[in-house]
C-alpha cells in the first residue's frame, strides 16, 4: 500500500512524487487530466518501482495505507473545494488531506473546521523552494492537528531541505498557521525582490553600470553579508544574454510583474490587524504600478521621465540593501505576532526564522542572525530592539538615508528603500504627530481622545 497519495502532478506535486519515492517511500498518484500520468511515469524512470499510478479517484484512495494521507497539488480557491467535495465521501475518519498549494490561510481554516466534522485531518502546508526545492528538499510550514503532524514528521522532514543537518520543516500551529506563515514569506519574498530591483534601477539607471557589471556586483554581495538565494540568482539573470538577440535577458523582458496574490493578502490582513508592514506594502504596490505599462509610456511623454546621477557606491548600497531587508524581515514577523494573537496560534518567531534558512526562496545569512535574535528572546517581540540588530541598524542607517535621499532627489522611484527608511523613522521616535490626526477627529467628529497621563475619553475646547 501506498504511504501517501499526490492529487496534481503538476511541476510541485511531480517534484515532490519524485522526491518522496527517492526517499524510500511508495506513493500513489494521479491527476485530473488523466493523459499526464503516463508520461510522468515514463519520466521518472527507476523511481517509477515506488509509484502506484491510478487514473480513477476510487482507484486512488483504495491504493493508500490507513490512516490516508492525500497531498492535494492542485490551483488553490475553488479547485480545492471542488476537490474535497469529491474525495471526503471515500475517506474515513483519522485520515489525512493535506493542501500544499498557495492558500489563503481563511480557506485552510474553514476547510480544517469542515473537515474536522468528518473526522479528517485538514493540513495547510506552505512549500516553498518552487520545482527545485520540491525535488530536491522544500522548506515546509505546516499547519493543523497534533495527530496529523505526528504522521507527517517521518515523511516531511525525509524530503525536506535541511540546514546544517536541522531539518527546514515544522508544525508551526493548528489550522491556517502555515498557510499564513508562507503567505508572509512570500510578501517577504516581494519585499526582497523589489529592493533587489530599486537597487539594479539606481545602478542602471543612475550610475550607467550594465547588466553584466550589476550582475558581478550582486555575485560580489552573495558572498557577504547578503548572502541569499535571491542576490545569487540576480546575479546569474542580470549575466544571461538572450540567444536570439544577443541582449542581455533583462533587456528583452517586458517591465511589467505577475502577482499571484500571496503578497497581497500579506498587506490585507497586515491591515486587517491593525499594521503596515510599508516595504511589503510598497513591494506588492509597485508590482501593480509595474503592469500598468501603457499608463507609464504615456505618462513619460507628458511627464518626462529623465533621472539624474546617483553617486552612491556599490559599498554604500550594500549596506543600505542589509538595512531595507531586515526592516523587511522585521515587518513581516511583527504580522506573523499580529495574526498568532489574533488566532490564537502561539507562533514561535525562532522556529520560522530556522526553517527558512534553506530550502525557500528568502533563504539568506540573515536568517541566522534572526533566529538567534528571537531565540533569545526579542524585546517585545521586535527585531529592532534587538540590541544586536539594532546597533547594525544604526550602522547602516546613513547609507539607506544617503540612498533614499539621491534617490529621490535624482527621481529615480525607490518605494520599498523609502518605506523601510519611513517605518524606522516613526518607529524610532517615542512621541509622534498623531496628537494633532486625535485633535481633528475629535474636533470634526467629537471622537475624544486620550490624554497623556490621564484615563478616559476627553475632548478639545472647541465644542460650541
Ligand atoms: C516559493 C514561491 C512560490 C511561487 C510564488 C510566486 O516560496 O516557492 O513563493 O510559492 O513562486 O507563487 O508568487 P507570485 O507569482 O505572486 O510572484
Amino acid at each position: 500500500m501506498a504511504q501517501i497519495g499526490i492529487y496534481g502532478l503538476g511541476t510541485m506535486g511531480s517534484a515532490l512524487a519524485l522526491n518522496l519515492a527517492e526517499h524510500g517511500f511508495d506513493v500513489a498518484v494521479t491527476n485530473r487530466e488523466v493523459d499526464w500520468i503516463a508520461p510522468f511515469i515514463e519520466e521518472a524512470g527507476d523511481l517509477a518501482a515506488r509509484l502506484t499510478a491510478e487514473e480513477r479517484l476510487e482507484a486512488f484512495v483504495a491504493a493508500l495505507g490507513v490512516p490516508r494521507v492525500i497531498l492535494l497539488m492542485i490551483p488553490s480557491g475553488a479547485p480545492v473545494d471542488a476537490m474535497l467535495a469529491q474525495i471526503t465521501p471515500l475517506l474515513d475518519p483519522g485520515d489525512i488531506v493535506i493542501d500544499g498549494g498557495n492558500a489563503d490561510f481563511h480557506d485552510t481554516r474553514r476547510r480544517a473546521d469542515m473537515l474536522s466534522e468528518n473526522g479528517l485531518h485538514f493540513v495547510g502546508l506552505g512549500v516553498s523552494g518552487g520545482e527545485a526545492g520540491a525535488r530536491h528538499g522544500p522548506s515546509m510550514m505546516m499547519g493543523g492537528s497534533a495527530e496529523a503532524w505526528a504522521a507527517l514528521e517521518p515523511i516531511l522532514t525525509a524530503i525536506g531541505a535541511r540546514h546544517e543537518g536541522v531539518p527546514c520543516v515544522a508544525h508551526l500551529g493548528p489550522d491556517g498557521a502555515g498557510h499564513f506563515v508562507k503567505t508572509v514569506h512570500n510578501g517577504i519574498e516581494y519585499a526582497d525582490m523589489q529592493i533587489i530591483a530599486e537597487i539594479y534601477g539606481l545602478l542602471r539607471n543612475g550610475a550607467a553600470f550594465s547588466p553584466p557589471e550589476i550582475a558581478d556586483v550582486f555575485a560580489g554581495w552573495n558572498a557577504g553579508p547578503l548572502r541569499s538565494y535571491l542576490v545569487e540568482i540576480t546575479a546569474e539573470v542580470l549575466a544571461a544574454r538572450d540567444p536570439e538577440t544577443g541582449h542581455p535577458v533583462v533587456d528583452v523582458i517586458k517591465d511589467a510583474a505577475g502577482q499571484k496574490g500571496t503578497g497581497r493578502w500579506t498587506v490585507i490582513e497586515a491591515l486587517r490587524l491593525g499594521q503596515s508592514a510599508s516595504v511589503i506594502e510598497a513591494a506588492v504596490g509597485a508590482r501593480g504600478w509595474s503592469s500598468e505599462k501603457e499608463t507609464r509610456q504615456a505618462a513619460e511623454t507628458v511627464l518626462g521621465g529623465a533621472v539624474g546621477a546617483i553617486t552612491a557606491s556599490p559599498e554604500v548600497l550594500a549596506e543600505a540593501f542589509l538595512a531595507a531587508r531586515m526592516l523587511a524581515y522585521a515587518q513581516g514577523f511583527r504580522v506573523m505576532a499580529a495574526a498568532s494573537d489574533e488566532y490564537g496560534w502561539a507562533l514561535d518567531p525562532a522556529q520560522i526564522a530556522r526553517i527558512w534558512r534553506a530550502g525557500c526562496i528568502i533563504r539568506a545569512g540573515m536568517l541566522d542572525t534572526i533566529a538567534d535574535a528571537f531565540a533569545g528572546g526579542a524585546p517585545r517581540g521586535e527585531l529592532i530592539l534587538v540590541p544586536e540588530i539594532a546597533r547594525d541598524l544604526a550602522l547602516r542607517l546613513p547609507a539607506l538615508r544617503q540612498v533614499v535621499a539621491e534617490a529621490v532627489h535624482s527621481g529615480h522611484a525607490v518605494p520599498a528603500l523609502s518605506g523601510a527608511l519611513a517605518w524606522y523613522d516613526t518607529m524610532r521616535r517615542g512621541h509622534g504627530t498623531a496628537a494633532l490626526i486625535q485633535a481633528q477627529r475629535d474636533r470634526f467628529g467629537h471622537h475624544g481622545f486620550e490624554r497623556l497621563g490621564q484615563a478616559g475619553r476627553h475632548h478639545g475646547p472647541w465644542r460650541d
